[in-house]
């Protein structure tokens, strides 16, 4: 038996380089060659390769576990979260990492991805609008709600704003301003919340147009590529039914 399989394989990872900070810098592919071990993920692979070969490497991570949602990448061809991918999904041995697209690139594989989810939550105004709540009363109680109907919220709360359903959709590309899906889970969420007081026609002015609901194409990329399997394909159809009869 060679040495190499012994140890474990040989991992080609070819990563796209690039500092937009660095004057003159020019984006290019760098393949790194380091051995896999068990239970290795994209994560633990680029850390080693920052210890290793290159300690200007730049990705994001926090969590480690799925949950911060700040490792989303391209891994050959496709958005996921680096932490959770694991390098022996890939028989061949040769991974390609991009950044996600259509966020602003900070150098390498890190992008700003919190600069679009604040602007998408400004956009819609992510939060519960009560004026009732809005009055500090710590004697009043909040509503009961059905536990169905909570479970239905909590699903879509689990959005970790990773923006792999941004970086999966054709429309996003065409279209700058578009919504995109992290967008429409989150007004799902707030429409659905008996708290949340806005009506249909409040719902209408903020995403009944073509950089909203009437924009998507029905790709589903989105419904693909979210890390948390969010409902996308049912709540965006839910969504554009109830919006089209506003038209
Ligand atoms: Fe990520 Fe899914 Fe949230 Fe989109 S909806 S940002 S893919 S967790
Ligand atoms: Fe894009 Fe998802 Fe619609 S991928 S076009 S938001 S169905
Ligand atoms: Fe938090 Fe991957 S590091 S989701």
């Amino acid at each position: 038996m060679s040495e190499n399989i012994e140890k474990g394989r040989i991992l080609k990872i070819s990563i796209l380089r690039f500092n937009p900070q660095l004057k003159g810098d020019k984006p290019k592919m760098v393949t790194y060659e380091l051995e896999e071990a068990p239970g290795m993920t994209i994560f633990i692979a680029l850390n080693e390769i920052r210890e290793k070969f290159d300690s200007s490497l730049q990705f994001d991570f926090v969590c480690r576990a799925g949950i911060c949602g700040s490792c989303g990448m391209i891994i050959n061809g496709q958005p996921d979260l680096a932490c959770r991918a694991l390098t022996s999904k890939y028989p061949s041995g040769e991974i390609t990492l991009m950044p996600l697209p259509a966020f602003e690139l900070i150098g390498d594989l890190s992008v700003n991805t919190g600069k679009f989810m604040r602007a998408m939550s400004e956009r819609i105004g992510s939060w519960i609008h009560d004026q009732a709540m809005d009055e500090i009363d710590l004697t009043r109680l909040e509503e009961k709600m059905e536990p169905g109907l909570a479970d239905k919220i909590y699903e879509l709360e689990r959005c970790v704003e990773c923006g792999c359903c941004i970086s999966a959709c054709g429309t996003k590309r065409m279209r700058e301003e578009f919504l995109g899906a992290a967008g429409f889970m989150r007004i799902a969420r707030f429409h659905m919340d008996p708290r949340d007081k806005r009506t249909d026609d409040d719902i209408y002015e903020i995403i009944g147009d073509d950089d909203g609901i009437f924009g998507c194409m029905s790709l589903l990329g989105c419904e693909d590529y979210c890390p948390k399997d969010l409902p996308h394909q049912t709540q965006i159809a839910y969504l554009r039914r109830k919006m089209v009869n506003l038209r």
